[in-house]
This record gives C-alpha cells, sequence and structure tokens, in this order.
C-alpha cells in the first residue's frame, strides 16, 4: 500500500493519478492537510506534523511506501520562516522514523535546486558541490537531505530523493515556487496574450515538463535498492531556459504573445540557485534521461491548456 502525503499539490495530484493507473486505486491512498476536489478515495485528511495521526493512517492501511511532498515551497518560506521549518523538517522526521522502525518499507521525499546558493558553481552544477543555501526552504532542504542519508546510512533507512529542479505542467498549478512563472506564462498566453513576469529576462534557471518529472520519481523509486549509490538526493536534469526564451518558444505557436518584466523579491532567490545541473550520476545509477526539451514541452503545454480552457 502507498501513502502520498501532499496529494493536493502540484506533484501530488499528478504523482496520485500516475501511481494509481500503475498499481489501482485502492493502493494509493491520497492524504492532505485539506478535502481536495477531485481527488478519489482512499482519502485521509493529515496534516502532516501530525506525527499520530500519520501513523494511524499507516496502521489502517498497512501502507508500506509513503510519498512525502508537503512542504511549504521557496517563496512562501520566505514570508513564513519558523513554520517553514517546521513543517519542512518535522513531517521528514514522522516518516523516517516510520522507516526506522520498519513499520514502512520505502520513503521518496523531494529535495530541490534549492539546496544550492550563490557560492555554488552556477553551470553545470555537480552532484557533489557547495552547498549554501540562503533561502529557508533551501536551508531546509538541505538539512532534510543530510538527514536521509544519515537515516539511510545508520539505520539501513530506503529513503530515495531527487533535486527537483521547477516543474512545469498542464494538470496542476504550482503554488509559492520562484519558478512558478514558467506554468503561469503559457495560461496568461492563452488567456490574455501577453504575461508579466516577476523574474528578469536573462534568469536561467534549470526546469523540467511534468511528465518527465513523474517518471524519474517512479523510475526511481522502482530501481533496485543497490543501484540507489546516492541517499541524500540525486541531481536531476532536464531543460534550462530563460524567461525570454520560453517566450519566444510559446511565440514560435502564438506569434502575436508579448512579455513585460517586473522583477520583485523572487529575482534575489533565482540568482542564488545555478543555471544548469549535473546530472549524471542519475543517468548512470538507474538510466534518467528527459523526454521533453523547451520547443516540445511548449506545443504540448498549449495543445492541453487549449483543450482544458475550451480555446482552438
Ligand atoms: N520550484 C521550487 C520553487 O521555486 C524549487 O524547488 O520553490
Amino acid at each position: 500500500m502507498i501513502l502520498i502525503i501532499g496529494a493536493g499539490g502540484q506533484v501530488g495530484q499528478e504523482l496520485t493519478a500516475n501511481l494509481r493507473e500503475k498499481h489501482g486505486r485502492d493502493k494509493v491512498v491520497a492524504s492532505d492537510i485539506r478535502e481536495i476536489e477531485g481527488l478519489d478515495a482512499p482519502f485521509e485528511k493529515l496534516d502532516a506534523m501530525d506525527g499520530s495521526r500519520l501513523r494511524e493512517i499507516v496502521d489502517k492501511y498497512g501502507v508500506k511506501e509513503v510519498y512525502h511532498l508537503a512542504a511549504l515551497l521557496s517563496a512562501t518560506a520566505e514570508k513564513q520562516i519558523k513554520f517553514a521549518w517546521e513543517l519542512n523538517m518535522q513531517s521528514l522526521f514522522h516518516v523516517l522514523e516510520l522507516a526506522k522502525e520498519k513499520v514502512i518499507d520505502k520513503i521518496f521525499w523531494p529535495s530541490s535546486i534549492a539546496v544550492f546558493g550563490p557560492t555554488t558553481p552556477k553551470q553545470n552544477t555537480p552532484q557533489e558541490t557547495v552547498t549554501e543555501p540562503t533561502t529557508v526552504y533551501g536551508i531546509s532542504k538541505l538539512a532534510g537531505e543530510r538527514w536521509c542519508e544519515y537515516y539511510a546510512k545508520k539505520f539501513g533507512v530506503d529513503v530515495r530523493s531527487i533535486r527537483y529542479p521547477g516543474l512545469i505542467g498542464y494538470k496542476t498549478m504550482p503554488g509559492g515556487g520562484t519558478t512558478d512563472y514558467a506554468v503561469d506564462i503559457y495560461h496568461q498566453a492563452l488567456e490574455n496574450g501577453s504575461y508579466e513576469c516577476f523574474l528578469e529576462e536573462g534568469t536561467y534557471l534549470p526546469m523540467m515538463y511534468m511528465e518527465d518529472a513523474i517518471r524519474a520519481t517512479i523510475e526511481l523509486m522502482e530501481a533496485a535498492p543497490e543501484k540507489i549509490k546516492v541517499r541524500s538526493s540525486y541531481n536531476l536534469s532536464a531543460i534550462s531556459f530563460s524567461p525570454k526564451e520560453v517566450a519566444e518558444s510559446i511565440q514560435r505557436e502564438i506569434p502575436d504573445f508579448t512579455i513585460s518584466y517586473a522583477p520583485d523579491f523572487r529575482q534575489k532567490i533565482a540568482e542564488s540557485w545555478p543555471q544548469s545541473i549535473n546530472d549524471s550520476k542519475a543517468r548512470e545509477d538507474w538510466n534518467w534521461k528527459e523526454n521533453y526539451n523547451l520547443d516540445k514541452m511548449s506545443s504540448d503545454m498549449l495543445l492541453h491548456l487549449k483543450a482544458q480552457k475550451g480555446l482552438k
């Protein structure tokens, strides 16, 4: 039995749908802090900081595998420092403890490119390098990575993790991230023909199409344990682009689309992160390979969003 914590989020909704298709709906319990429209049963309300409620759900369903996706993202965490730290850390501890006690067998927990900071090499950022994050979110993800590796080495916990880049999909909206512009821009392009970006035009960030990210997550979780040599979190990359480049890619399909720039506090966060990621370890250890480049992603995004919005 699989439990998804944070099943109502950007990744959670897609992962829940995907795992249910694969294993059957009744084999995947969705949970979130609030009821989520469109999420079928089995569903349980769960505050990820409530360890005893988590245990209750795990016992009730005989859960063996947990995808723990609940977190405050980079932009929101800057505004709720203490809460972000408590949520992102406590919830991870609860899940790690369940695995240490052998109640559950396997954990997926996402980390992020936010573990890197201004002192990290910006291009082709290696798996092992300087990690001096300057955001609350990044600090919590880096600490989480250290704890994952600690529990893996010390207690044999089978925890697996990916440093997600910015994730872009048409099925769900992100919330509170610095890379979220790259989702919103497609919606605005179709609805208004223009977009005001909160990052500057030349701000390169590592990104990935959601379909690739979900496939990577499932491939990592299905790989034989001995193949998983990194127990902190794997670098993972697909595409790097700037707001200007994604706008140009949209203009190839919607020639009249225009973009303007009004950078806010998120610009500084973006500037502290790498521009491109070296993910050779993921490629070597469990054969990771992306399917989508920028233009392929743009076409697919626009195709599906047009249908969703009833546009031709
Ligand atoms: N997409 C995330 C954010 O912007 C990074 O992990 O917060």
